[in-house]
């Protein structure tokens, strides 16, 4: 599988970091939506859904978490601690979140707004869909 992590400008100097990120020019896709997910403990896995059309980068700002990624043939746990890296998770992909440190905080960057007809919660679900899909494209 292939796993798309975006390393962001970073703008350094004795002050510190800054890091501008543009939605069209630096993610290819119009942010519709921004939500974050702090405070969570570190036995907390969230996620558990893939999404039809939705596409997004997670940054992690403040703190560690993994994100397991299953494109219904492979599995890889990436490790975001770097508020300069983006994940960018695409259509068809199972994620779940995990071993958060305190203080984590997650940054998602959506190409959609919220909507409930653009998810797959359930996993047997998401491994029909994704083999719908192979077939259709074959
Ligand atoms: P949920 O989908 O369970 O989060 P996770 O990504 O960790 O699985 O979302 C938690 C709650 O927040 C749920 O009631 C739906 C709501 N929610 C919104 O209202 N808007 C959003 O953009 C998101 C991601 C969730």
């Amino acid at each position: 599988m292939e796993i798309k992590l975006k390393h962001f400008k970073k703008h350094c100097d004795s002050r510190g970091q800054l890091v501008a990120i543009e939605d069209e020019n630096d993610l290819g896709f119009p942010i519709k939506r921004v939500y974050y997910i702090y405070g969570a403990s570190n036995e907390v896995r969230r996620g558990f859904h893939a999404h039809k059309e939705l596409q997004q980068y997670l940054i992690c700002m403040s703190g560690e978490c993994k994100i397991l990624l299953d494109d219904g043939h492979e599995k890889e746990v990436v490790l975001l601690n770097d508020p300069s890296v983006g994940l960018y998770i695409g259509p068809s992909m199972w994620r779940e979140m995990f071993d958060f440190t305190p203080g984590a905080v997650l940054v998602v960057l959506a190409s959609m707004h919220y909507s409930e007809m653009d998810y797959i919660r359930d996993y047997n679900e998401f491994i029909k869909y994704c083999t719908e899909a192979n077939e259709g494209s074959q």
